[in-house]
């Protein structure tokens, strides 16, 4: 390298050559301006390089100083938004690396032995990602602590459970909502599953076979408190499945979202009118005055097609690589970047639009969901919810199941001429169904009566949804 400076990017390979680089192919080859999101996991991977280099003795301790003062003040410029990116030098690592030499000579030149680009890039995603898959579980456990929150209150409020959006069995609301609690919870176990398999360690790969360096790759991985070492040099630099699995977890993740709010849309409109959500998270119409629309959970559902499609994006992207490292990868970044951006705004909006806001003056949590209990349970009278519930009645009298099941059919359309519920019928219509029947049909038929009897483990009555409600608690802290 002819001068101090690397100011150009053509400078960090050779004088080989001969034109510079269009305007248009620089601007599309590079990647500062979205991979500089990057620069505290590249500083962090640099320095875990630079230390084991200095302890190896590759480099001198006074290198490694120079590189140290150099890396403190390139983070402070960052942090105070003076640093001068420049698209010349392509992407974060040699906007960084640039800038130490600048700042600090030859011990900033020294920082590159042993290793590539290629292994540092890799490193970085994986630094990165590793901290925002942190995050991501820490909010997922908000969110379910909110839905937890919301189950608490609403036990026993009865909700008529569907199957093909008809009305079913009703259940308890709690127990529809510590349904997306499960998902939420195996969406975490997912994240932490991945977590495992981002947390180790490119660095050493180099360009892609290796270096002739000494250098102590466990050393760095534990500095950088990654749990393992990749084990072949190629496919440390090429490896992308952390990125995809992440994606593909977030995915899974944004669909249970989907599902959730597809259910809070009915649920919110005029002909079901169940819940309510602050008006913060609806907007108006512009020409229709009556209107509250329900923008965010209709913007959840639409980002998960967003979502999703960066999954299709980051395999197919790997589809035809050859091995090892290709420019290819660097379209790994955005999609995984807006990914993360998407799934950590959806879930923090979610956590809060579910289970409301600490009210500073009082402590106490306000607008969440608002529930209409009397909404639900009349919703839950229509639809023959306890029809399945007459049919155990009669089973236990003695009829065979499917015998049961064509008994009730006649009393459903009995019922249905006289435009009534199954509990509406009088006893005498009932016992000429079958003469077992007698007065305590009534109990069975009510919709509390059918709730409580679904009583085994992981069913709605309120006694499992309590205990349910208790086992999340213990384990959500
Ligand atoms: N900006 C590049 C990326 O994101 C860094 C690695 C470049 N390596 C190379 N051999 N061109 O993938």
């Amino acid at each position: 390298m002819s001068s101090n400076q690397l100011d150009k990017k053509s400078e960090a390979w050779s004088a080989l050559f001969s034109e510079p680089m269009s305007e248009l192919v620089k601007r599309y080859t590079a990647s500062v301006f979205f991979d500089k999101r990057l620069w505290q996991a590249d500083i962090q991977g640099s320095l875990a390089h630079a230390e084991m280099l200095a302890a190896q003795g590759i480099i001198g301790a006074s290198d490694l100083a120079d590189i140290q003062r150099g890396m403190a003040q390139i983070t402070s410029e960052i942090e105070a938004g003076t640093f001068q990116w420049q698209l010349d030098l392509e992407d974060v690592h040699l906007n960084i690396e640039a800038r130490l030499t600048q700042l600090v000579g030859d011990a900033g030149k020294r920082l590159h032995t042993g290793r590539s680009r290629n292994d540092q890039v890799a490193t970085d995603v994986r630094l990165w990602l590793r901290g925002e898959t942190d995050l991501i579980i820490g909010l997922l456990t908000d969110l379910q602590r909110a839905l937890v929150e919301v189950a608490e209150r609403n036990v026993e409020v009865i909700l008529p459970g569907f199957t093909h959006l008809q009305v079913a069995q009703p259940v308890s609301f709690a127990h529809h909502l510590l349904a997306y609690v499960e998902m939420f919870s195996r969406d975490a176990e997912r994240f932490a599953d991945v977590r495992r398999r981002t947390n180790r360690l490119p660095l050493g790969s180099a360009a892609l076979a290796g270096t002739t360096y000494p250098l102590d790759r466990e050393r760095v991985a534990k500095t950088l408190g990654m749990e393992g070492v990749c084990q072949n040099s190629l496919d440390g630099v090429s490896d992308r499945d952390f990125a995809i699995e992440f994606t593909a977890a977030a995915s899974l993740c944004m669909v249970h979202i989907s599902r959730l709010s597809e259910e809070l849309i009915l649920w919110m409109s005029q002909n079901f009118g169940f819940v309510k959500i602050a008006d913060r998270f609806t907007t108006g119409s512009s020409i229709m005055p009556q209107k509250k629309n329900p923008d965010v959970p209709e913007l959840a559902r639409g980002k998960t097609g967003r979502v999703v499609g960066h999954l299709m994006g980051l395999i197919t992207l790997m589809k035809g690589q050859p091995l090892a490292y290709n420019k290819d990868n660097q379209e790994d970044k955005e999609p995984l970047f807006d990914t993360v951006d998407t799934l950590k705004d959806t879930l923090r909006i979610f956590a809060e639009m579910v289970g409301g806001q600490v009210n500073p003056a009082t402590g106490a949590k306000e607008g969440g969901i608002t529930v209409n209990a009397a909404a639900m349970e009349a919703a839950a009278n229509k639809g023959y919810a306890t029809a399945t519930d007459l049919a155990d009645y009669l089973v236990k009298k003695g009829l065979p199941f499917r015998d049961a099941h064509e008994t009730v059919a006649h009393a459903v359309k009995a019922a249905t001429s006289h435009n009534c519920d199954l509990s509406e019928l009088p006893l005498t219509v009932l016992q000429g169904f079958h003469p077992s029947i007698e007065k305590d049909v009534y109990g069975v038929l009510s919709l509390r009566g059918s709730l409580s009897a679904r009583n085994t483990l992981g069913g709605t009555a309120p006694a499992q949804v309590r205990e349910q409600i208790a086992r999340h608690r213990n384990r959500l802290g």
